[in-house]
């Protein structure tokens, strides 16, 4: 028997995982560091937290588990898009900027500039460029900070980072690559016409790697803070969605996953390379050596629901704190007992702008339709409705490119609740499924470890050993047509408000 270790460094916290070599979790950890948000609209952390916080999770979680048996293999997952600069010595020159950043609007702009419009940005990286991912932060720190660009040798994403803290090793991985808009994603490789237009010296950037492929080994030092042997091999790992993914069983054409945590992401994967031509979702390498997946990334899914229930469900909040229950679960349970189409009531859940399809920073979340009639339990369906058709948006993106699924597995908050999940197949119109799998990220992380040392050949043989579907639900055919036929208006609101959005905005 031999175990494997997976760790995820997320937005809040870190999670470390334990599994056996048949796939089951044997313990877990997670350790929480603070976020910084120096402006309104900047999102930063210290990635020394990140490896004070992997060292302590990965020591309780080997604690947790208990036994003897060796841990063979180790992966690693992480937030996506977010910049680590190094110097000369491998220091940490200033915090990391995150994926949720929006201050380089106005690098978006120079970049669109030096690479000759958005045409060219999509024939080179696949992607259209994005305030949150990492190439406009490099331009920003060149604009804004000269002094700290000046001292930048080696650029990092966060999983990678832990990588050189765990292996010495300065190595980064396709799928995370991927969402830097430097990476020419059909040939997995760096995009050196793109660096060129860019004015980036390629050696900034480390080689790449698959997510199975071995990236390095533990080195005696790191081994000793986390009381394991040196030499164990470190997988490459993925980004986190490309970990949640895989940790979900999405590693074949037809299944894809819908996954509503605070960001709701649709993730399909795709043998071929597909690119939607006007960028309205993301193109990425998946962690299957050789395949690639479409993603979706709305901003604030789950997250809309968490500040409909902390804005204004304090009284659910109370009572569920009295009777040991979640307050989701209460709104949920409102919400189901109010009628489909919450009374012609619609909620855009645009909280903090949309990434995909809209790539909207300036749009904003609304009710519309409210009239006397409407209660709180109304408006709690209109939001979950609202995200969930959301998330339908970008399926139908996906759809029109031939990557829909005739299967979803549904993760995170939404998964969690029978009426959302229902709500889903009957929105998205296909069965979706709950698999055993709780450990999201950190969970595929650890199955790229195993195949890294070996344990299973490949990662749809890993996932097929470990994942196991425990629920399903198909949609329901009457709610299925009545939803179609309220799903047309949402996107036309969208549509209607586009400049209004803009028009706030300017107003400062
Ligand atoms: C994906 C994305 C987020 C972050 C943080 O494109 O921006 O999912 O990876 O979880």
């Amino acid at each position: 028997m031999a175990n494997l270790l997976g760790i995820d460094i997320g937005t809040s916290a870190v999670k470390a995982i334990i599994g056996n070599d048949r796939g089951a979790i044997l313990s877990q950890a997670e350790v929480a560091y603070p976020l910084f948000i120096p402006r309104p609209g900047w999102s930063e952390q210290n990635p020394e937290d990140w490896w004070r916080a992997s060292v302590k999770a990965v020591r309780r979680a080997l604690a947790g588990a208990g036994g003897k048996a060796p841990i063979l293999g180790i992966g690693l997952s992480g937030q996506m898009h977010g910049s680590v600069f190094l110097d000369r010595g491998g220091r940490v020159i200033r915090n990391a900027i995150l994926w949720n950043d929006q201050r380089t609007r106005a690098e978006c702009g120079e970049i669109l500039r030096r690479a000759g419009g958005p045409r060219r940005v999509l024939r080179m990286v696949a992607n259209p460029v994005f305030t949150g991912f990492t190439a406009p932060k490099i331009l920003w720190l060149r604009n804004h900070e000269p002094r700290n660009f000046s001292r930048v040798r080696r650029i990092l994403l966060p999983k990678d980072y832990l990588r050189f803290r765990l292996t010495g090793e300065f190595a980064g991985e396709m799928s995370d690559a991927s969402g830097t808009l430097l990476l020419d994603v059909a040939r997995r490789e760096w995009s050196r016409p793109m660096l060129a237009k860019l004015d980036l010296d390629p050696e900034l950037l480390p080689p790449i790697f698959e997510s199975t492929e071995v990236s390095g080994r533990l080195s005696a030092s790191a081994a000793k803070l986390l009381g394991l042997p040196p030499g164990v091999p470190v997988a490459g790992g993925g980004g986190d969605q490309a970990m949640g993914a895989v940790g979900n069983g999405i590693v074949k054409k037809g299944v894809a996953s819908a996954t509503i945590g605070t960001s709701g992401v649709i993730f399909s994967h795709t043998d071929r390379m597909e690119t939607e031509p006007r960028g309205r979702v993301h193109t990425f390498c998946h962690a299957v050596p050789g395949t690639w997946h479409l993603m979706s990334c709305m901003l604030s899914a789950g997250g809309m629901l968490e500040w409909f229930v902390k804005t204004l469900c304090r009284e659910e909040a109370r009572r569920a704190a009295e009777s040991g229950r979640n307050v989701y679960d209460l709104v949920a349970a409102a919400a189901a007992r109010a009628p489909a189409g919450a009374g012609g009531l619609y909620c855009l859940p645009y909280l903090t702008g949309e990434r995909t399809p809209h790539s909207d920073p300036d749009a904003r979340a609304c009710f519309i339709g409210l009239t006397p009639g409407h209660d709180k339990a109304w408006l709690a369906r209109s939001v979950i409705e609202g995200v969930t058709f959301g998330m339908r948006d970008s399926l139908e993106v996906m759809r029109s490119l031939g990557a829909g699924a005739t299967t979803m597995r549904l993760s995170g908050g939404g998964a969690k609740s029978r009426f959302w999940s229902r709500l889903q197949a009957d929105i998205y119109g296909v069965e979706v499924e709950i698999t055993n799998s709780t450990a999201g990220s950190a969970f595929g992380a650890l199955l790229t470890g195993g195949v890294g040392a070996g344990v299973w050949r490949s990662l749809p043989e890993a996932c097929e050993a470990a994942i196991r579907v425990v629920r399903r639900f198909s949609p329901d055919r009457k709610s299925q047509a009545e939803y179609d036929r309220l799903y047309r208006p949402f996107g036309k609101l969208y549509e209607s408000l586009r400049d209004n959005f803009r028009e706030i905005a300017e107003l400062g």
